[in-house]
């Protein structure tokens, strides 16, 4: 069971509700930085551990450069990403360009920032040496294991996914990248999305194990990291168990004991988690604009599915506490929706809830990772602040919410002649 609780207490979370404009996400500092520091714990018997946050699911310089100063490194996967991890203070060489189908000048950029180019594709070698002249000395190959491993509903079936090098293709990779002077490698795959099963993630770490031991064996060459990707999943349900780290990290010690120490190889571990670092401490609090009865219950907030897209296009649950009624009977059933012209704008659907009038706030959980930043503009909803509850109780800004300015800042009402 995972409790669901708010970062403050109910009077709090109101007062600040009625204080700053909604809806608003909030971050609670303390926990994330705990949460990460626990992760970063749990693999110190790993030489050099790190996790490159992955700045898709909460890219916001405030919280990466705090992540940052503890260590971690940043997961990039377009220009405008790597740009922010450099302005969050991380090094180049703690920057993982995970990208797919990249253009030729992010790949260029990347490798001037000293990027470490994680390729999705033995063709890329080609753009690399097309966009950089030459291929980097470090460079790392995303692999797909195809029938090999099954994925689940989000990542989707490898055999089917766009992404990664396949096994036929993969140790070609490497004598190519060698023979084009590359002196330092690394191994990455991601098969599973908000994966709560342990042993999947241990599963994932042995199959790359036994890559690096068959690259070592049949091209001489030493794999200096492995990267797990990132996948490790929350308990977005009250009912459901957080991934037992601990576990995962004894076992993959274990295997690493087996399988790397008897070649000799100082193998580094990296992963790419972002939602397990972020997801559970971010918070998007609502305001119930209307409570309407059609042939269902509807509870309609201030805050649509571009403020919070993951119920509308997984299907996916995110629990509700309805501020200061927590301990009231939940014996009444509404859609929770939005006001988008879309009729999948809904955060969730057929919730037991206590009764709710107008007004009410509701913070909706687990918002902190893939939240705020798959939010769009369609219907001209503009996006809402972000703030951070800081470890002393106060709260930051950290980013504004958008103006109608905002949302037209990139549109040309002169309809400007393009001389092509
Ligand atoms: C290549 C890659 N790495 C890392 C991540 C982060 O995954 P998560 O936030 O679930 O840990 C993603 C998520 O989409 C990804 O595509």
């Amino acid at each position: 069971m995972s409790k669901k609780t708010l970062p403050v207490s109910h009077e709090r979370m109101a007062e600040l509700a009625s204080k700053l404009p909604t809806p608003f996400h909030l971050y609670d500092e303390k926990a994330i930085l705990e949460n990460a520091r626990a992760f970063k714990d749990l693999f110190s018997w790993a030489p050099e551990f790190v996790n490159f946050f992955a700045v898709k699911a909460c890219p916001n310089p405030n919280i990466i450069s705090r992540l940052a100063r503890l260590g971690f490194g940043g997961d990039c996967s377009s220009l405008p990403e790597l740009y922010m991890a450099k302005a969050s203070g991380i090094p180049g060489e703690r920057i993982m360009f995970t990208s797919n189908d990249t253009p030729d000048e992010e790949f260029a950029e990347a490798m001037r920032m000293g990027a470490i180019l994680n390729l999705d594709d033995i063709s890329h070698i080609e753009s690399v040496k097309r966009a950089c002249g030459k291929l980097p000395k470090t460079i790392c190959f995303r692999y797909n294991p195809g029938p090999d491993r099954t994925g689940n509903a989000i990542i989707g079936n490898p055999v089917e996914a766009k992404y990664g090098v396949t096994k036929d293709q993969l140790l070609d990779c490497y004598r190519i990248a060698r023979a084009e002077g590359v002196e330092h490698f690394g191994l990455h795959t991601m098969v599973a999305s908000n994966e709560l099963e342990g042993d999947y993630i241990v599963e994932t770490a042995r199959q790359l194990f036994t890559l690096v031991v068959k690259i070592h064996n049949e091209l001489g060459i030493d794999i200096e990291f492995i990267d797990l990707g990132g996948g490790i999943g929350i308990p977005y349900r009250p009912e459901q168990e957080r991934m037992d780290l601990a576990y995962v990290s004894e076992n993959i010690h274990r295997l690493y004991d087996e399988m790397i120490v008897p070649l000799g190889l100082r193998l580094k571990i990296t992963f790419e988690c972002g939602r397990m670092i972020t997801g559970p401490y971010g918070y998007l609090v609502s305001r119930v604009r209307h409570v309407t009865h059609k042939y269902k219950d509807y509870v309609g907030l201030d805050s649509c599915m571009s403020d919070l897209m993951r119920p509308a296009l997984y299907g996916a649950y995110h629990h509700i506490t309805v501020v200061g009624k927590e301990d009231r009977p939940h014996d009444h059933k509404y859609d929770v929706t939005g006001s988008l012209c879309e009729n999948n704008d809904k955060f969730a659907i057929d919730r037991m809830l206590p009764e709710i009038e107008e007004g009410d706030i509701l913070v909706i959980h687990d918002t902190g990772a893939h939240g705020y930043a798959m939010g769009f503009n369609y219907n001209a909803k503009l996006k809402h602040a972000e703030y951070l509850l800081k470890k002393n109780g106060d709260v930051a800004m950290i980013r504004r919410a958008e103006t109608y300015d905002d949302y037209v800042a990139t549109l040309r009402f002169d309809g400007a002649e393009v001389k092509i």
